[in-house]
């Protein structure tokens, strides 16, 4: 079902864990399967200099979390806005086509934890009980 790739990313992920004090995070759900997905940022500069990911979930989401991170790391937060998931497809190879969906959590957290990183630098208050389903 998996390519060699995804299934590297899958057994030996980067980026596990969570940032302390992180500048920006996010926490996003599948409506359909319930798996979580949390991504913490470290940002300097607008930089993003470090990522982590704690995922709650299947193969495809855990393999996505690890390389969207890898990916971020470097970009500017304006680029990692505009990383999509078919981009982390791609960068694994592809995903079997009912997994696709699995790779959204990966994009849509990290741009709730940049969303959070701005409403932060705005000194606006984020409410981050509550998961975003997406
Ligand atoms: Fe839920 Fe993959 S089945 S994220």
């Amino acid at each position: 079902m998996y390519n060699q790739k995804v299934l590297d990313a899958f057994a030996h992920p980067q980026n596990v864990g969570e940032i302390e004090n992180p500048d920006g995070e996010g926490t996003v759900g599948n409506a359909t399967c319930g798996d979580i997905m949390r991504i913490t940022l470290r940002i300097e500069n607008d930089v993003i200099v470090d990522a982590k990911f704690q995922t709650f979930g299947c193969a495809a989401a855990i393999a996505t979390s690890s390389t969207a991170t890898q990916m971020v790391i470097g970009m500017t937060v304006d680029e990692a806005l505009k990383l999509t998931n078919a981009r982390v497809v791609e960068e694994l190879e592809g995903l079997p086509p009912q997994k696709i969906h699995c790779s959204v959590l990966a994009e849509e957290a990290i741009k709730k934890a940049i969303e959070d990183y701005r409403a932060k630098k705005e000194g606006k208050q984020v409410d981050k009980s509550k998961v975003e389903y997406v």
